[in-house]
């Protein structure tokens, strides 16, 4: 595990998006795992930038998101599908077919789950996935359970959950109650991973998910196991940590 502490957000966001460009420079078709959220914003930010400099192209890379909403209208401003073209894809030369995330909207969501997860499989999982982290140590949409799907699924989201997500709809009655997410045998599949963490809010819950025992009660402890995890964090959240750590 290799952890990154970073004085400002700023810092932490530029590093991020060099990882993300320099993986690009080795690769031009690389296969990028993405997420949503608050915490991905900044990155996404120095990536648009970076394109628009023509310091990186995205012209060759794949994406597969971690998660969509169920049952959101199509083109609803709050999909991550929408999210993700306002936030990044329109800013940048990814080519559209090649930016993937599960169809919250199919008629089967257990036939459109076993799709995205084999369409990962058979790009060969990311070369780098992005991950925030949800104060009750969810990862993509893996909610706290006494046992978790490995592979993407359908999820019901915990009212915590909602609430969090509550402040991007005009009302908690409008976030939706279920997500299709990759599962975390899915996401440890990825070649590395890149766990952003910021704020003091989230400061309890990432010490005990890389410090703590692993358990699906806490579904970022999971990543524990992962041989290439990557930890960047701010100031805030990384208060529990002692600066020298290093396992
Ligand atoms: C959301 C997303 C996650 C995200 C998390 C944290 O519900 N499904 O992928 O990492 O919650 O969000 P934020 O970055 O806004 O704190």
């Amino acid at each position: 595990m290799e952890l990154g502490f970073y004085a400002s957000s700023e810092q932490l966001d530029r590093e991020a998006a060099q990882r993300i460009i320099d993986l690009i420079h080795n690769k031009p078709g690389a296969i990028l795992g993405l997420a949503t959220g608050s915490t991905p914003l900044g990155v996404y930010e120095h990536l648009i930038s970076a394109c628009r400099q023509q310091r990186v192209s995205f012209r060759q890379a794949v994406s597969f998101n971690l998660d969509e909403y169920v049952g959101l209208p199509s083109g609803h401003s709050e999909s991550y599908r929408s999210y993700m073209n306002k936030m990044l894809f329109r800013h940048v030369d990814f080519d559209a077919a090649n930016t993937h995330l599960p169809d919250g909207n199919a008629p089967d969501l257990e036939q459109e789950c076993a799709r995205y997860d084999l369409m990962i499989k058979e790009a060969g999982y990311p070369d780098l996935q992005i991950l925030g982290l949800g104060h009750n140590g969810h990862i993509g949409f893996n909610e706290p359970d006494q046992t978790l799907s490995s592979r993407t699924h359908v999820v019901r989201l915990s009212e915590q959950t909602r609430h969090a997500n509550a402040r991007f709809f005009p009302s908690l009655d409008e976030v939706p109650t279920q997500a299709i997410t990759m599962g975390v045998g899915t996401i440890l599949k990825s070649k590395r991973l890149l766990l952003i963490v910021k704020g003091s809010d989230k400061a309890d819950i990432v010490h005990r998910a890389l410090t703590g025992p692993i358990t699906t009660e806490l579904p970022a402890s999971l990543l524990q196991t992962h041989p290439e995890l990557t930890v960047m964090m701010d100031e805030d959240a990384a208060v529990h940590f002692n600066r020298n750590y290093q396992r």
